[in-house]
């Protein structure tokens, strides 16, 4: 019989694990038990501390659905989301767009527009034209490639958390053309809370902290032989832009919101009722091989 010790019983659970075939899957145990034991070491837990914990997930299971899944919102409060973001960008080239958060208010097969097109329909806001390139980093643009946006309201909520929107309001998808170039109209999207009725607040309540975002677009991009990109792209001009609630703005994604367009864009925008302000952004990529 193993005459289990607090200077063993680390050892003997790694050793137990010794059979995990997936050689990832055993890395990821072993740190993940290592670093857990060491966290009970460190802080001497206590029984009714660790049961805390496991009723805090407890109610995070009750509270997720196929429509909300809490953990992602934990992940993203605690800023592991982000986190695995720079890890996975730390060996891309500088060039590259930073990734950010996909958040949970992604929804696939929006309207498929045109390069001009508009978004706003009879959405009240500020009106901006976003325009730009899809780039590889070497420069190239890329035709073809496939953009998806998403973005609050004016009354800060996503068509699928609000039962007064269309359910494909404030979302599209673009083909880029020759150039790489895209562009749509929009309203400005505005700083929201993120969910706040789960253990994702209790946490944030817990702590001090406030639940707001600062106003951003969602966006995914997808290129032939380049990996995929989800970013979000951040006004300047923003209460929150320091303090996001989940770690997502990278000071690459915060651009003007307000740039006057030429006199040529308010002709080519012609559609768009005055004031719009310009953005502009480039996606550029990674070659899928690099
Ligand atoms: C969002 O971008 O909308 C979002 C991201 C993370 C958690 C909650 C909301
Ligand atoms: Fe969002």
């Amino acid at each position: 019989m193993k005459d289990l010790s607090l200077e063993n019983i680390t050892d003997a659970v790694l050793q137990s694990i010794d059979g995990t075939q997936d050689a990832r899957l055993k890395e990821l145990l072993t740190v993940f038990i290592r670093k857990a034991h060491e966290a009970v070491r460190e802080t001497e837990l206590k029984h009714n501390e660790w049961a805390a914990l496991t009723e805090f997930l407890r109610r995070a299971g009750d509270i997720s659905s196929e429509q909300r899944n809490e953990f992602i919102l934990l992940s993203d409060v605690f800023g592991i989301t982000s986190l695995i973001d720079l890890v996975s960008a730390s060996d891309t080239p500088e060039e590259t767009t930073a990734p950010s958060v996909l958040g949970p208010f992604y929804v696939p097969n929006a309207p498929l527009l045109s390069p001009g097109d508009d978004m706003i329909a009879d959405n009240d806001g500020d009106r901006v034209v976003i325009s730009g390139r899809v780039l590889s980093a070497n420069g190239d643009p890329l035709s073809g490639a496939m953009l998806e946006f998403w973005q609050n309201a004016a009354n800060g909520l996503y068509s699928n958390m609000d039962p007064t929107q269309d359910d494909t309001n404030l979302r599209c998808r673009m083909l880029t053309g020759d150039n790489g170039a895209y562009s749509f109209s929009t309203i400005r999207p505005v700083p929201y809370e993120v969910p706040d009725d789960g253990p994702g607040g209790e946490f944030i309540r817990a702590t001090g902290r406030h639940c707001w975002r600062p106003a951003h677009l969602h966006v995914k991009v997808q290129a032939a032989d380049h990996g995929d990109l989800v970013t979000e792209l951040f006004n300047t001009q923003d209460d929150y832009i320091e303090e996001d609630a989940v770690f997502g703005v990278r000071s690459s994604l915060v651009v003007p919101f307000d740039r006057t367009p030429t006199t040529e864009e308010s002709a080519r925008y012609a559609h768009v009722a005055k004031p719009f302000h310009m953005v502009d952004f480039d996606f550029v990529l990674q070659p899928a091989d690099q």
